[in-house]
């Protein structure tokens, strides 16, 4: 199955592509943003993934249209230095559609579907600790607060509990053998329409790819890169993340209440907001949903750089949870 790109006409309209433009697409997937913006107008598209498999889908874009397309494997985290390293301007335009594509989602050998057997690896660039590592290794009530804090499933404690009993017998390998042990511990599907173990999974895949904590940099790097008049373009598919993209728009754009969260105590004297917002917050239609029911929680947001400094303030993240490299 192909990825279908979650609100293209929204993020067109949102970017504004225009001739000469310089644009970098920090989730290039299966091209289906780049692709768009490449025809919409002469500019040139940097496309940034961290998963090497994405990278393979771009050779009919290097066909069509030469250099006015630049591949670049990495992070979006790190965007600014990724986009310093090939173009010799700042940039016009940044977007990030955030989590997995369809094309991850539905390659059983990744790992990241509970309804496909494959290993328990979840990692989009296929290094550092997987699934099964975290799994396996961290204990009960580190297990219990990524599941709750990440996933928000209720049932967390009681699955963690469950995860740590049953890996003592047998250690977590596959994605179904997991999905099953989630099933058993909150005592089967009683009539639910989702599976149990979908908001386990989803914890699992935000933690082994630091998904929070590469949003923060990310939305920092865009800020720092993007040159004034320069659009920003979230769509977030998660409550925490839609909370940290508005936060950010709102102390950046000096609408937070009270000044910013982070700095009240410097209101007056603050930095001078770096973006402006135009518009609330941006959700697909009824016959978007229909079509593409990937696009149901999606949320996009956006702003316009201004022309003062970017801030020298980090981004808080809303959780609490052990660092990814204990688990190394
Ligand atoms: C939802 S898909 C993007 C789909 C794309 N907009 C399209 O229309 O085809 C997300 C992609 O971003 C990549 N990705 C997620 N987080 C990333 C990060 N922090 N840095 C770089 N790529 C990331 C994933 O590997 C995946 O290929």
């Amino acid at each position: 199955m192909s990825h279908i790109p979650v609100m293209l006409d929204h993020v067109v309209e949102h970017l504004a592509p225009s001739e000469g433009n310089v644009l970098l697409d920090g989730t290039f997937g299966g091209g289906g943003y780049t692709r768009r913006l490449l025809a919409e107008a002469n500019c040139r598209v940097l496309g940034v993934d961290r998963d090497p498999d994405a990278l393979k889908r771009a050779d009919d874009i290097v066909a069509s249209y030469g250099d006015r397309f630049t591949l670049l494997p990495g992070c979006f985290g790190d965007l600014d230095r990724l986009a310093l390293g090939v173009s010799e301007t700042k940039l016009d335009g940044v977007v990030l559609d955030l989590g997995v594509s369809s094309f991850q989602l539905d390659q059983a050998d990744r790992g990241f579907s509970f309804m496909r057997d494959g290993p328990l690896d979840m990692r989009m660039s296929r290094t550092g600790p997987n699934a099964a590592d975290i799994v396996n290794s961290a204990d009960e009530r580190d297990l219990a607060d990524i599941i709750f804090q990440l996933g928000e499933e209720r049932e967390s404690r009681r699955i963690a509990r469950s995860l740590v009993q049953a890996r003592k017998a047998t250690p977590f390998e596959t994605t179904l053998q997991l999905a099953d042990a989630v099933e058993n511990a909150v005592g089967g599907r009683r009539g639910k329409k989702t599976h149990p173990a979908t908001k386990t999974f989803q914890a699992l895949r935000m933690f082994v790819n630091d998904e929070l904590g590469e949003l923060a940099r990310g939305l920092c790097a865009a800020e720092r890169a993007l040159k004034a008049s320069g659009r920003l373009v979230i769509v977030t598919f998660h409550s925490l993340e839609d909370r940290m993209v508005k936060t950010f728009f709102a102390d950046r754009s000096g609408k937070t209440e009270g000044g910013s969260r982070f700095m009240p105590q410097v209101e007056q004297t603050g930095p001078a907001p770096s973006f402006e917002t135009l518009r609330r917050v941006t959700a697909p239609d009824t016959a978007e949903i229909a079509t593409n029911v990937r696009a149901r929680s999606s949320r996009l947001r956006s702003g316009i750089r201004t022309d003062s400094p970017a801030w020298d303030v980090e981004i808080e993240l809303p959780v609490n949870l052990p660092d990814l490299t204990e688990f190394a």
